[in-house]
């Protein structure tokens, strides 16, 4: 077979999924390589399994020979800096290269498979543990010291402050790490030796990229694992950070935290910084992670658009993700930040497990009242004014020299304030809703606040509108500080000001006459309400490639809590002004909610070490919760105010319900094989791409429709006529049971599987079939599913996403 000439894939763009982070930016002439020889892990010559230990590391080193002797026969000294070469999962190399004249000679040498240019990445309690489950299977794990214990979650991310109580050493100290982890810790700038203490593991660094393009500052970055960001340690407290961490910001403890998995252990690989990052980077970390011998890794980054290859599940990062996974590596993947728009998600392929963001019930209660009696449930973590005096009240035009409350920059300056008027009085500051945003406004705010010696500050929009709960901004202050969320009552409050203010005919203020007192508002409060779809969390239906075409696989695949969630934060990061020097923070994002699945992987991989990541993937779908105890449906926040009820491409499979996920029942499993037999059944990719794009390939049998993998969920997105969906699953409950198939049909659809009724031995398998028919074309998606429901208490949900495209003709 001919060798395919290779193609310049262009890349896409990874983001942080955390909100609030800033723009995209022009990328460096960095170009990932890919070879035709073999990485270590798939290298075969006549062997059984896997190159180990120094065999693999001569392999490794007889390859990186190779990369130099190749860059230095093709191209001219001096003209290019190797960066990485990349030898686990990839066998090829990262190189910044002068001109593109480069990039023209190496994607036409041979031995050359795939090029790729780097892009830029952008940036996209806890009380969590309880309400998704996850504390209360802690008990059946040896208790949540030991929950996780053995398992090691790869954090690719922005690194880790290792001085953060939530990663403090076990109480028995410093563990050595799992027998099959290899990892080694980097030590250096704020990273000293001893922040390897057996709870984090390992602990490296990967910023060639952003050296060669100049954007990596070692004073500002840190040559170390060191998390200059926050973002990283956030989402690495939130997967595994130590039980029971007291949460203490600005003086306060708002409650104790933990990891997921408070008993796993935590390998750093620090690729992104406060400037972004860039892919080749990203893909050193995952090689690297993946040798190390990590479990589970958690990458609360993404593409920000499909890439302009063949498929959006053949870019660099989605195959490299697959060959992880091929080596028994979880990858759990946020699912991205575009909400509400459908098709916004931008993690793509079967083999990841792609994590929606929901709210939690978890609800601060802040509140003010006035002098005549109003109050008005506001926003805000921070202390109630002293005593039970109520505080003259001001606006801040009506106690300063000029003209303050400048559109842009409300209560920014405290010159202008006039301090023998600002005394003891609560400040009105107003904000305008593009600046909801800014979070150096808030942090101004408070400053200025602070400087002046006012009482409190009350914040309103200017123009009184709503501020949407999503928006509004949680972080603590020590100045008593309350947001006012509602139009109206904002509106009201300044009817209520005005009415109490006296005036001269100039509109300068004679006496102040109303009065308030701000309330405690840093206790939470738990409502018992059913999560629901962040807006932001990004939608299916999933997509095949850059025309938008889409995809038989479902996306998202789960959802978790990632609204409003406190984690550990890096007290030098200047990401959140307003919260600078704390060791906590809340933040929100589907960068949040990926880490809460990592842990809970970690759990399941804990209690069964022999399952693949798809059946651990299988298990945390088909168990999943689409209603609230009460058995309502959950919701989903479409655009601002409306909230609808959730589909499949809101959630997925529904929301993360441990102590189900950790006894399915039933499995469905695919491996390697079966992934390649589904990419070559993408319309419009022949087996040269997936040869270009995994090295591999198509196995001899084929499927026809990308609906032939086994996943625990049925996505059609052209069903004309009929379509039969075969499914395996495999019984890892402890008795003999018997299942019985119930189906909602989705509308204009006819659904039928068999066998209706079954009885599978542990460890036996059973072969389904869901035929499909459109009964009523439609010009819309409907959903159902099909549930299985055993005699001894198992569940097993499929959820069915179908578009009834045409029927079948005569
Ligand atoms: C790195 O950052 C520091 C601190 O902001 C600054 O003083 C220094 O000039 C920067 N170095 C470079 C090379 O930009
Ligand atoms: C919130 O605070 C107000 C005022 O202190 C109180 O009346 C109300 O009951 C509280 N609500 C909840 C849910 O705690
Ligand atoms: C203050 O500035 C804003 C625009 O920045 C303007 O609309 C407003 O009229 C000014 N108010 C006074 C009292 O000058
Ligand atoms: C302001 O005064 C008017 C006229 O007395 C009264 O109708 C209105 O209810 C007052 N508004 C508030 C918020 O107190
Ligand atoms: C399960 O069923 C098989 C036959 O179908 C039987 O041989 C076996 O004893 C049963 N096992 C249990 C635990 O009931
Ligand atoms: C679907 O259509 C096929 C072919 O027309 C038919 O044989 C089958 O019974 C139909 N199945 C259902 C569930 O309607």
């Amino acid at each position: 077979m001919a060798i395919p000439k290779p193609s310049l894939v262009l890349c896409s763009v990874l983001t942080f999924l955390t909100l609030n982070y800033g723009p995209c930016h022009v990328f460096a002439k960095v170009y990932m390589v890919v070879m035709e020889d073999d990485p270590v892990v798939s290298y075969k010559a006549g062997r059984k399994n896997e190159m180990r230990g120094e065999e693999a590391q001569k392999y490794k080193e007889m390859s990186t020979s190779k990369h130099d002797v190749f860059l230095e026969s093709f191209l001219p000294t001096g003209s290019y800096k190797k960066l990485y070469s990349y030898t686990h999962l990839l066998n090829g190399f990262a190189v910044h290269a002068k001109s593109e004249k480069a990039a023209r000679i190496l994607s036409g040498a041979k031995g050359v498979r795939l090029i790729q240019e780097d892009i830029k990445m952008a940036k996209m309690t806890t009380y969590t543990p309880k309400y998704i489950g996850a504390s209360g299977v802690w008990p059946q794990l040896g208790g949540a010291e030991n929950s996780g214990d053995g398992i090691v979650i790869g954090m690719i991310d922005t690194g880790i402050d290792p001085k953060n109580p939530s990663f403090g050493s076990f109480s028995d100290q410093a563990k050595p790490p799992p027998p099959n982890f290899k990892g080694m810790c980097r030590s250096g700038d704020r990273f000293p030796p001893d922040s390897c203490n057996g709870k984090i593991v390992g602990a490296r660094w990967f910023a060639r990229a952003g050296q060669a393009s100049g954007e990596f500052n070692a004073t500002l970055h840190f040559a170390s694992p060191y998390d200059p960001d926050g973002h990283g340690s956030h989402t690495a407290s939130t997967a595994a950070g130590n039980f029971h961490t007291p949460v203490i910001s600005r003086g306060y403890n708002f409650g104790y935290a933990s990891g997921m998995a408070p008993g796993a252990r935590l390998a750093i690989y620090k690729a992104a910084y406060p400037f972004g990052g860039y892919m080749s980077d990203v893909i050193a970390a995952v090689d690297q992670a993946v040798e190390d011998g990590v479990d589970v890794i958690s990458l609360s980054m993404a593409p920000s658009s499909v890439s302009s290859g063949p498929a959006s599940f053949l870019n660099l990062l989605e195959t490299q993700l697959l060959l992880a996974t091929k080596a028994g590596v979880s990858v759990v993947q946020a699912v991205g930040n575009g909400g509400p728009d459908a098709s916004s998600i931008v993690s793509f392929s079967p083999w990841i497990t792609s994590v929606a963001a929901s709210t939690t019930d978890r609800k601060y209660n802040k509140s003010i009242t006035t002098g005549n009696g109003l109050v008005f449930s506001c926003g805000g973590l921070s202390p109630p004014t002293p005593g039970e005096t109520m505080y003259p009240l001001a606006l801040a035009d009506d106690v300063s020299i000029a003209n303050t409350t400048d559109e842009s920059n409300g209560c920014q300056d405290p010159k202008v304030f006039i301090r023998s008027l600002v005394q003891g009085k609560v400040i009105i500051c107003m904000i305008v809703s593009s600046n909801y945003y800014q979070y150096d406004t808030y942090a101004g705010m408070i400053d200025t606040i602070q400087k002046i010696g006012a009482a409190g500050v009350v914040i309103t929009d200017r123009y009184t509108g709503d501020i949407d709960y999503e928006y509004q901004p949680i972080f603590p202050t020590a100045v008593p500080s309350a947001m006012v969320l509602s139009g109206v009552d904002m509106m009201n409050l300044i009817e209520y000001y005005e009415n109490n203010t006296a005036r001269d005919g100039d509109g300068g203020v004679i006496t102040f006459g109303a009065t308030v007192r701000i309330l405690e508002g840093r206790r939470a409060s738990y409502s018992g309400e059913r999560p629901e779809v962040a807006g932001y969390s990004s939608r299916g239906p999933n997509i095949e490639n850059s025309q938008m075409e889409l995809a038989d696989v479902l996306k998202p695949n789960v959802m978790a809590p990632g609204h409003h969630i406190w984690g550990a934060w890096s007290p030098t990061s200047d990401a959140l002004p307003e919260i600078r020097g704390e060791s906590f923070a809340v933040l929100s994002g589907t960068s949040m909610s990926t880490p809460h699945v990592a842990g809970v992987v970690a759990l399941i991989k804990q209690r069964y070490p022999r399952w693949s990541p798809a059946m651990i993937m299988s298990a945390i779908m088909t168990t999943a919760d689409v209603t609230d105890r009460s058995g309502r449906p959950l919701m989903a926040r479409r655009d601002v105010g409306a909230v609808v009820a959730a589909t499949p491409f809101d959630m997925g499979a529904g929301a993360i319900n441990v102590a189900r996920a950790l006894d399915p029942g039933l499995v469905f499993d695919a491996g390697y094989r079966e992934y390649l037999q589904f990419l070559c059944a993408v319309p419009g990719v022949d087996e040269a791409a997936v040869r270009r794009a995994v090295g591999a390939s198509c196995p001899t049998s084929r499927a026809r429709w990308c609906t032939d993998l086994n996943t625990p969920s049925v996505t059609v997105a052209r069903l004309v006529g009929s379509r039969r969906v075969e499914r395996r699953v495999y019984s890892v409950g402890g008795e003999n049971e018997t299942y019985m198939a119930y189906v909602r049909a989705p509308d204009g659809v006819a659904v039928r599987v068999s066998p209706d009724e079954f009885t599978i031995a542990p460890g036996g398998a059973a072969a389904l079939r869901i035929v499909l028919n459109t009964t009523a074309p439609g010009n819309a998606f409907s959903f159902g599913e099909v549930v299985l429901r055993g005699d001894k208490k198992h569940s097993v949900r499929i959820p069915l996403a179908v578009y009834p495209a045409a029927v079948l003709g005569p």
